[in-house]
């Protein structure tokens, strides 16, 4: 079966897809994003990825004017429709508008939505079993006071980018971003939780994390169990003498970190809230979700 495409309204197989040469999200990277997750023909907390993705835009000051919360959760579920798709990764992309120079006043102001399937690489199991090792990266998040870390916004991925490289050069699993004042902000496409003396620990959006909707799930679990959660700033002394460490991510789902810059945390291996946070997630992306068909 061809796989298809969402472009502006239509559905064309991926090799014919073509994005107008004066994108401004292609010219520079004057767009927003979400990455989804279908498991089992239900789509996982698809209402906050398409607020998210409304409230990044209108914050970025798109004209909205056709991009209602509706037309764009049609328009996802539709794209699963069209290309069966039951178990993977939806991306949603949504850029400002087409002309040539910065300036959005002299641009056609007509948001293009596009929207794919993909199966998913996914982290091996041993990963989940033994834990991820990670390293502190050098690249920085950007700094709160300059684009608000909750805008999930294309260009800002650079940063993203490089620091990953940093953490593929030394193998490791994932790599860790601070803030310019060296407080711990996220993991390169994940949000990062500590266990410390059976508390949780997490960074909070103004230290320059995305508000993660898994980082959403994993807090509302936690407190279900009657685990306390506190969004506080974290420095990597807390990192390294936490008694867990866990990433958080669309991709990941809740994924245990167990080495950081060749120090073990805790005992080095996944720690039992992580592993029953993983269980409960697993089990509440089984039982809830949109149908998509
Ligand atoms: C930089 C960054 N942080 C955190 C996350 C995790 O967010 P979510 O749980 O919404 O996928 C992502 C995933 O897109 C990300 O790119």
């Amino acid at each position: 079966m061809a796989e298809l495409v969402y472009i502006d309204g239509e559905f064309v197989p991926k090799e014919q897809a073509t994005i107008p040469f004066f994108d401004h999200g292609y010219l520079y990277g004057d767009g927003v994003f979400e990455g989804v997750r279908v498991y089992n023909g239900r789509v996982f907390r698809l209402e906050p990825h398409v607020d998210r993705l409304l409230f990044s835009a209108r914050a970025l000051a798109f004209n909205l004017e056709k991009m209602t919360f509706d037309f764009v959760r049609d328009a996802i579920l539709e794209t699963c429709r069209r290309n069966d798709h039951s178990n993977g990764y939806i991306r949603v992309n949504l850029t400002r508008g087409t002309g040539l120079g910065l300036d959005p006043a002299h641009i056609e102001n007509r948001p293009l939505l596009t929207i794919a399937t993909r199966q998913l690489a996914l982290y091996p199991q041993e990963y989940y079993d033994n834990g991820l090792t990670m390293v502190t990266c050098s690249t920085r998040v950007l700094s709160p006071d300059t684009i608000d870390p909750r805008i999930k916004c294309m260009g800002k991925y650079i940063n993203n980018i490089l620091a990953k490289m940093e953490a593929n050069r030394v193998g490791a699993g994932e790599g860790i971003m601070l803030n310019a004042q060296g407080c711990v902000a996220e993991a390169t496409g994940d949000n990062v939780f500590i266990v410390k003396d059976n508390i949780l620990h997490t960074p909070p959006p103004s230290a320059g994390c995305l508000k993660g909707i898994t980082r959403q799930a994993a807090i509302e679990l936690a407190e279900g169990m009657g685990i306390p959660v506190r969004e506080t700033n974290l420095t990597l002394y807390d990192l390294y003498t936490a008694d867990e460490c866990f990433l958080t991510g669309t991709a990941a789902e809740i994924i245990p970190g167990v080495e950081l810059d060749k120090r073990l945390l805790g005992s080095g291996k996944p720690g039992p809230i992580t592993r029953r946070l993983n269980e409960a997630f697993r089990r509440l992306t089984a039982e809830t979700g949109t149908p998509v068909f």
